[in-house]
């Protein structure tokens, strides 16, 4: 079933970002290809501001009216790259936006090391948006996302590989590919003289001071607050952590973003990733950022109960803080 563009204007409901209505489409193959559960249970993993959340509360229960929805979210307080007092906003902002969902039960924050507050198999769809090339500890990320996927869900994860040429938070090329520290300091510095990035020259006087300011500022933040991994890290990490991936529809970011340059927003279910795909993904990851589908099901040596394979201590320790949150099986 395909929905189109129409729909979604017609639902006077636009996506802040074009990874919205993107991640969206990722959605929509996989929900149109569900069996029949009549509740589905949506994880936006380091949610942030809740938008992501907000777009797809609103649009997703209209697209299927058949089917329930159940949104959660979760961040982490102690990572430093939102402001401190994000949280409460985002709670605001999501309450504002849709009143009847009881989203105090259903958007938690932990620390970065903690389990994932959810039972084991509890998630149909786990989502994650611009959050990987931040994640300390990979392992610990796919651990616990394959964790609380269930046998037959699907993750979709958008974010910027190594490879990637330009760097988005500082709206620099390359700056993340520096490992010496001092170097990255002094191709920021390049960069800016050649008007890249935000920084605003203050009248006479203050300038070399405040652009000393803004280098170490963001080299600070690239060296300490990014993790960016190569396709290859990305495969062996996940891999190990028992889930299966593909490439497959980053491609079609770089459309989303051509038609909203174009003014245009398309949703609409993406079919199954082709051979071009294969080539379009190796393309894209130097640009922008790639679009990353995880699953967990097996045939060969299939695994044994819904919860599936075996049991670690972080998947034990989560347990109890999911039953303290209602979300125990
Ligand atoms: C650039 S923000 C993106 C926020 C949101 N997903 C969005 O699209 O606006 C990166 C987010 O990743 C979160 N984050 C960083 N490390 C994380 C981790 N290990 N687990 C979960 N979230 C994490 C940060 O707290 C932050 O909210």
């Amino acid at each position: 079933m395909q929905r189109g563009t129409t729909r979604l204007d017609a639902m006077e409901t636009r996506p802040v970002s074009t990874t919205h209505s993107h991640i969206l489409s990722c959605c929509m193959h996989f929900l149109d290809r569900k069996g029949s559960t009549p509740t589905v249970s949506i994880m936006d993993v380091g949610c942030g501001n809740g938008e992501l959340l907000r777009f797809l509360a609103s649009v997703l229960p209209r697209l299927y009216p058949h089917l329930n929805f159940d949104f959660f979210g979760f961040d982490i307080c102690d990572h430093g790259v939102q402001k401190v007092d994000y949280w409460n906003k985002t709670i605001e902002r999501l309450e504002k936006a849709s009143p009847n969902r009881d989203w105090k039960s259903k958007l938690f924050l932990v620390s970065e090391n903690d389990p994932w507050p959810f039972s084991d198999a509890s998630f149909d769809i786990v989502l994650s948006n611009q959050v990987l090339e931040h994640v300390r500890s990979p392992d610990f990320f796919f651990q616990q996302l394959r964790r609380i996927l269930k046998p037959d869900g699907f993750s979709v994860n958008l974010f910027p590989l190594r490879h990637c040429t330009w760097g988005g938070h500082l709206q620099m090329p390359l700056v993340h590919w520096f490992r010496d520290f001092r170097l990255m300091r002094m191709w920021i510095n390049l960069c800016v003289s050649l008007s890249f990035g935000k920084f605003k020259p203050t009248p006479a006087g203050s300038s070399a001071e405040a652009r000393r300011h803004f280098v170490e500022k963001h080299a600070d933040y690239v060296h300490f607050y990014t993790n960016y991994m190569t396709a290859d890290e990305l495969a062996a990490v996940t891999k190990r952590n028992g889930l299966k991936l593909s490439f497959g529809w980053s491609h079609r970011f770089v459309w989303q973003k051509l038609l909203q340059l174009a003014g245009r927003t398309l949703v609409g279910a993406y079919p199954v990733p082709g051979w071009l795909s294969v080539f379009g993904a190796f393309a894209t990851r130097s640009v922008t950022s790639v679009t990353v589908e995880l699953s967990r099901s097996r045939k060969y040596r299939e695994e044994a109960g819904s919860s599936g394979g075996t049991r670690t201590l972080a998947g034990d320790l989560s347990l109890s803080g999911a039953q303290q949150h209602g979300m125990g099986k």
